[in-house]
């Protein structure tokens, strides 16, 4: 099982950026204890950030080449507007979980919307850099249940 974990606009600053609302941990710290976590159940990880909304695409396709099984995706404040993000998942037929670190509905009012999200698996919010974890396991579950 391949797992592809996706970080959008911002995310190489996690640990600097606004740590009263991301944390203190590192971009860095996060792909590595995924990388573990992946190689107790079983799973590869790939992990690829960028602050570049073509990149993103160009990822989501280049997944949808290689067969990824599932994709872990915080596409930071593009989750908010990018058609071009949500027609790109649209386009491949990859399970994506929907990633956000803060609990953006108790935020700015623009980040109360989610372009993504009508073409997500599914949504996690709100749960600090726990929820890629949690977004880890249910993703391999499904795609274990998907196998048999
Ligand atoms: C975020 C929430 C977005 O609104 C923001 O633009 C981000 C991070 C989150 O993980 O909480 O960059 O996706």
């Amino acid at each position: 099982t391949k797992i592809l974990v996706l970080n959008g606009p911002n995310l190489n600053r996690l640990g600097k950026r606004e740590p009263e609302i991301y944390g203190t941990e590192t971009l860095e710290m996060l792909e590595n204890h995924l990388r573990s976590k992946g190689s107790e159940l079983g799973v590869e990880i790939e992990a690829f950030q960028s602050n570049v909304e073509g990149e993103l695409i160009n990822r989501l396709h280049k997944a949808a080449d290689e067969h990824v099984d599932g994709i872990i995706f915080n596409p930071g404040a593009f989750t908010h507007y990018s058609y071009a993000l949500r027609d790109a998942i649209a386009s491949i037929s990859i399970p994506v979980i929907e990633v956000h670190i803060s609990n953006v509905h108790k935020r700015e009012e623009f980040r109360h919307q989610s372009v993504i999200a009508p073409v997500a698996f599914g949504q996690i919010v709100g749960l600090g850099l726990h929820g890629y974890e949690l977004a880890l396991l249910a993703l391999n579950q499904w795609i274990e249940g998907e196998k048999k």
